[in-house]
């Protein structure tokens, strides 16, 4: 179960965020601010504390918090962003760590390793760590020692397509897991339970799971039954602006 969260809140700069789909438009920041209120109080309705930092002017994808820190029950790991305009947000996140861990547990991943948090996804104590643009070898191997360092574990999956691990992933628990394109016939997520994303509802993939109820981004029908069946109880959230900038509701928060 989680009992803490830790969001960013969107800056006016996002307009100028990454973006693999600039067909989609640029973000409305009003609408982007009153979807991030609509996040946090699903996020508060799962039982959780969120602390939400200030907006960051300075980097336009700094809402994207998910990206710079990997927490764990044993460990946070603060990682090194891969993209060159999100160099430099990873510092950013270190003192509100040092809220909720010791510093004998805040481990750093160093260039030229790069990582982000959006290719991690954390299954039990495992974590399964995406090779992307963003995240080469050598930051998951730092990574993975860390891990090991305090009792877990990791393993590298090569990506071809998408963007981060977990814009076409999402573990739910007892062994469920939604899977969209690439992953479908991945063997490393063979013995998984898995819940294959319709391919017209690709984004959607990108859920989260907070303590039993699973949040769903708005407009995707059948992935919101699909989790429904499951028996979840799920929480929708309209994500239009995020999407614009290949966001999504994992990488809007930390969980822990
Ligand atoms: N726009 C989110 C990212 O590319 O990091």
């Amino acid at each position: 179960m989680f009992k803490n969260v830790i969001v960013r809140r969107p800056s006016k700069s996002l307009v100028n965020g990454i973006t693999s789909a600039p067909e989609l438009g640029k973000p409305d920041y009003e609408l982007a601010l009153k979807q991030h209120d609509s996040y946090i109080e699903a996020l508060k309705s799962c039982g959780v504390e969120v602390t939400v930092l200030e907006a960051d002017e300075r980097y336009p994808d700094s809402c994207f918090v998910e990206d710079v820190a990997v927490l764990s029950k044993n460990c946070a790991i603060v990682t090194n962003p891969g993209a060159m305009t999100r160099k430099g947000e990873e510092k950013e996140i270190i003192d509100i760590l040092k809220d909720f861990y010791t510093d004998d547990k805040i481990e750093y991943v160093k260039a030229p390793g790069t990582i982000e948090g959006g290719d991690v996804m954390m299954v039990g104590d495992h974590f399964y760590v995406g090779l992307s643009e963003r995240t080469n070898e050598e930051g998951a191997k730092q990574f993975i020692e860390a891990l090991e360092k305090h009792g877990l574990t990791g393993s590298m999956v090569p990506l071809k397509e998408v963007l981060h691990l977990k814009t076409g992933l999402a573990y739910l628990e007892n062994n469920n897991l939604l899977v969209a394109g690439e992953f479908v016939n991945s063997p490393e997520f063979e013995k998984f339970n898995k819940i294959i994303i319709d391919e017209s509802e690709s984004y959607s993939a990108n859920c989260i799971w907070v303590n039993d109820k699973v949040i769903v981004p708005a407009g995707y029908k059948k992935t919101k039954k699909a989790v429904e069946d499951a028996g979840y109880e799920v929480i929708v959230v309209d994500t239009s602006e995020y999407r614009k900038l290949d966001g999504g509701l994992s990488c809007l928060s930390l969980r822990f």
